[in-house]
């Protein structure tokens, strides 16, 4: 089982496992949240394999203040002025993100816009100490309900962490508000800890309900999807397409492929999970017509790594930038 610290004796220890790679269940004033270094790959990887997530949905950077946050994301002067009255607290920001911000791609999920929001509490300072931005989803098996308490999350995911941080009972109870900001104006796509009609208040607009998401606005129309086709589970490159590779042996025909990127050459999921949106963004940007796709096993965070390349080659609108 993990070891439980009380908050205020953990600070050490949780910035040690965290910088080390490892995920750390940490108290925030909403709800615990599952924390890994948002910058380092197969430390967020280990979140999606801890959780058991079947789906890689985007993830919340979490920042210990404006400074941090600018240096990930572009405020407008809206998402300024929200940001100057609700944080640190229970709203998260869903903005354009910046290039080289260092937030990698497996928490953005490929996207061009970041989730991020700056917590009170244990979760703040760890995150000031540690000097760099954690990812964090709620600290609960996927599809169950967010854990509020310690307890709750040493039941659920003890046995899969190294340390729970014990903040005691998390005083808002359920998660943070989320918000897309955009020049055409602000929509709530998961009601939360800060009602509307206060963010209302301080924006002087009305915020949109994006009808079709609330409980993974990530998993829908904000996809990221590749302009090239994708042929998935190939055994055979035809000349011109990009490959995408798994593990040591190669498809047939590879070597006519346009260019090769492997998730992993040793077929280790958790680096493959990594390397998944910077390899297709990769490929893409190359500008072949095609990204052939070697088989990944579904074992492990394989389910998740298959999830999304199902998603990316779904047919869709092909009306901007056809190949
Ligand atoms: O209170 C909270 O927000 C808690 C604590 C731990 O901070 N965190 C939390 O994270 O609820 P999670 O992963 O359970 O929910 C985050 C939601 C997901 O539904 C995800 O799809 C959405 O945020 N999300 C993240 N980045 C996004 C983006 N760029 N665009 C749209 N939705 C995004
Ligand atoms: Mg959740």
């Amino acid at each position: 089982m993990a070891e439980i610290l009380r908050q205020d004796r953990a600070l050490e220890e949780a910035c040690r496992l965290l910088a080390a790679g490892e995920p750390v269940a940490i108290p925030t004033e909403t709800v615990y949240g599952l924390a890994a270094d948002a910058t380092n790959g197969e430390a967020v990887a280990r979140i999606f394999e801890a959780k058991g997530r079947p789906r890689f949905n985007p993830l919340i950077a979490h920042v210990a203040d404006r400074e941090m946050a600018e240096r990930i994301a572009a405020f407008s002067p809206l998402a300024a002025r929200l940001a100057e009255a609700f944080w640190p607290g229970p709203l998260t920001l869903v903005l354009p993100h910046r290039e080289g911000s260092g937030v990698h791609a497996l928490v953005t999920a490929g996207l061009d816009t970041v989730a991020l929001r700056c917590p009170r509490g244990f979760a703040r300072d760890v995150i000031a100490r540690l000097g760099r931005p954690l990812a964090a989803p709620s600290a609960n098996i996927s599809g169950r309900v967010s854990a509020t308490t310690a307890e709750a999350v040493n039941t659920a995911l003890g046995d899969r962490i190294p340390l729970v941080v014990d903040g005691g009972p998390t005083p808002v109870g359920l998660e943070s508000t989320i918000l897309k900001v955009t020049d055409e104006g602000l929509i709530m796509l998961r009601p939360g800890g800060i009602a509307a009609e206060e963010i209302e208040r301080v924006a002087g607009t009305l915020l949109s309900r994006d009808a079709k998401g609330i409980e993974a606005p990530g998993m829908l129309a904000s996809h990221y999807a590749p302009h090239a086709r994708m042929r998935l589970n190939v055994a055979e490159v035809i000349p011109g397409e990009a490959l995408l590779a798994f593990g040591p042996a190669r498809a047939k025909g590879a070597e006519a492929a346009a260019q090769v990127l492997n998730l992993s050459s040793s077929g280790d999921l958790r680096e493959a999970a990594a390397n998944l949106f910077s390899h297709l963004s990769a490929l893409d940007a190359a500008g072949a017509a095609t990204i052939a796709v070697e088989p990944v096993p579904m074992a492990g965070l394989g389910e998740a790594i298959n999830d999304r390349l199902v998603r990316a080659a779904a047919p869709r609108d092909r009306q901007d930038g056809e190949r």
